[in-house]
Order: structure tokens, then C-alpha cells, then sequence
């Protein structure tokens, strides 16, 4: 009985510096990369690599102000093939009426997935390449990856769409926000390191110089960006809501019936010991 009830305070143990390990890892993450962006502050965008989207899923109206956005200015060239409209119109809580008004290209059905009207073969002929799907594009990549990727678009008139970019350097999309974001310039710095046999030179990002605003406010873009990626992670994973909230239930159920099982075993060794 004794040794069963060490075995017991030795779980119990192991538990609780399980959890805490797990504690750890969740906070000391965006934690620490935000005190470092602090302690250097930075001029405009030099620490764009630290960037979090802190986007909420459940936050229901920023996810229809997503979806908006991203059928005016991404489904022109994007489709979201694993998901149709009806399904977003239910759980975004968009009312049918107006999910065929306001987000339906005329012709589709609410049945139908969500595609976009532009062909590849047009799209290979343009861009070189056909836009990727974006269903699963923020778990691929990540929510800050489309974040920083919408936020860190600047001219480069060497490229042939005039536009270049930080996360995806040298990238085939155009900066279609630039009428709401404005057109900005990245300033360069050069820096001389260390290398084997001698030092090496090269361009390392500095900063970002306003050319021309755009009809946003750098709040109102950062909210327009924001929104966008809230809807493509919801589309990512179209349960995860119901999921978190169902998982709460389970975990209880555990705890509950762990509690149960165990006073069903005291009731059962009670007359052996
Ligand atoms: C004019 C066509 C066009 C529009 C409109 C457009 N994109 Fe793209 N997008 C592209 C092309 C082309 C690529 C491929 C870029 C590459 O691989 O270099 C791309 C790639 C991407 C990628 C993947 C980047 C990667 O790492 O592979 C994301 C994310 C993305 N677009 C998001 C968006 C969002 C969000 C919108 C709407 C705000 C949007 N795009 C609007 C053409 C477009």
C-alpha cells in the first residue's frame, strides 16, 4: 500500500513538471521575441522578422471582414479549393441572401468550391507561375509568414511587376494592396562581415521609407492585413473553433471520470488489503 502510494505522489509529480514545461514553451516563445524588438528599437520595419499576425479565430466579425477583403483583392488570382461557399456562409454566420449579394462572383452556386475565375495557363503566361491555392496556405506557412509576406511589400523597379518583397524576395506576386497600403521604399544598409579568407560585403535591410500613402492609415492596413489572415486560417482549419471549445469538455470528462475510476478501485481493493 505504502509503495502504491508513493507511486502515486511520483505521477503525480511528473505531471505537474509536465505541465510547466508546457507552460514555459507557450510563453517564453512570442515573449522573447518581442523584448528583443523592443530593446532595439527599431527604425520602421527593421524588425519585421519578428512580427506576430495575433490573429483570433473566433473573432467572428474580423473573419467576415476577411473574407471581404480577400474576394475583392486575392480571388481574383487565389482559389480556396477545399472550401465551398455555403460552408463559409455557415460558419462565418453570413445569412445566404447576402453571402450570393455581397461575396459570390455572379454565376457560382453557394454548392460550389470557391475558385477563382482566372485560368492557369493566363496565370503562367503572366506571373511565370500559377498563384498557389491558398486553402492551406496558413498552415503550410504560417499565420505570421502571410502576414509579414502583406506587410513587407516594396518597389523595386528591377522587378518586371515593379514590387518586391521581404519574406518572399524576388516574388512573382504583384503588391496588389499598394492602393491601400501606399508605395514604400526599402532602405539598404551594407554590412561588412567576417568570412573565411578576408570579409565579406552585403546588403542586409535597414528600413522602410514612405513614397506615397496609401488610402489606408498604417492602422487600417495593419487591421485590413490582420482580418485577411484571420480568414485564411479559419479557411485552414474550418473546425478549429468547435474544436478548442469541445476540447475543454473532454479534458473535464477526463478529470471527471479519472476521479470515478479511481474511487471505483478504492471500493474494489478496499477488502483485499
Ligand atoms: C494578380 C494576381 C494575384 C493577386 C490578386 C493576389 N496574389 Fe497572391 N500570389 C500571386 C502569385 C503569382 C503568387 C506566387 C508568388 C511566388 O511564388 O513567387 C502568389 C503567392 C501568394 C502566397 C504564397 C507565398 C509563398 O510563400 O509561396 C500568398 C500567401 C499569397 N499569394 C497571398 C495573397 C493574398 C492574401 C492576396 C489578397 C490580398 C493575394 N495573394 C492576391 C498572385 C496574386
Amino acid at each position: 500500500m505504502r509503495t502504491e502510494r508513493h507511486a502515486g505522489r511520483i505521477a503525480l509529480l511528473a505531471l505537474a513538471a509536465l505541465a510547466a514545461a508546457a507552460l514555459r514553451a507557450e510563453t517564453s516563445g512570442p515573449a522573447t521575441g518581442r523584448t528583443a524588438g523592443e530593446e532595439e528599437k527599431p527604425k520602421a520595419g527593421g524588425d519585421w522578422q519578428h512580427w506576430h499576425a495575433n490573429n483570433d479565430v473566433t473573432d467572428l466579425p474580423s473573419a467576415q471582414r476577411g473574407a471581404r477583403n480577400f474576394v475583392s483583392y486575392c480571388l481574383g488570382c487565389h482559389s480556396l479549393k477545399y472550401e465551398r461557399w455555403s460552408r463559409l456562409g455557415t460558419d462565418l454566420g453570413i445569412p445566404a441572401d447576402l453571402l450570393q449579394k455581397d461575396l459570390l462572383p455572379p454565376g457560382d452556386k453557394p454548392l460550389q468550391y470557391i475558385q477563382t475565375s482566372m485560368p492557369p495557363a493566363d496565370a503562367e503566361a503572366w506571373f511565370g507561375k500559377v498563384p498557389p491555392d491558398l486553402s492551406l496556405m496558413a498552415r503550410a506557412r504560417g499565420r505570421d509568414y502571410i502576414y509579414q509576406f502583406l506587410k513587407t511589400f516594396y518597389v523595386d523597379p528591377t522587378r518586371q511587376t515593379g514590387a518586391n518583397n521581404l519574406r518572399l524576395p524576388t516574388t512573382a506576386m504583384p503588391h496588389v494592396l499598394s492602393e491601400l497600403e501606399g508605395l514604400k521604399r526599402a532602405v539598404f544598409r551594407e554590412e561588412t562581415r567576417a568570412a573565411e579568407g578576408g570579409s565579406s560585403r552585403e546588403l542586409v535591410f535597414d528600413h522602410f521609407e514612405t513614397l506615397a500613402p496609401g488610402r489606408l492609415s498604417p492602422v487600417e492596413y495593419d487591421r485590413f492585413v490582420r482580418d485577411t489572415v484571420n480568414f485564411l486560417d479559419y479557411v485552414s482549419e474550418p473546425t478549429q473553433t468547435a474544436r478548442r471549445a469541445l476540447g475543454v469538455w473532454v479534458v473535464l470528462f477526463l478529470l471527471v471520470f479519472t476521479w470515478l475510476a479511481w474511487l471505483v478501485k478504492r471500493e474494489y481493493w478496499k477488502d483485499v488489503h
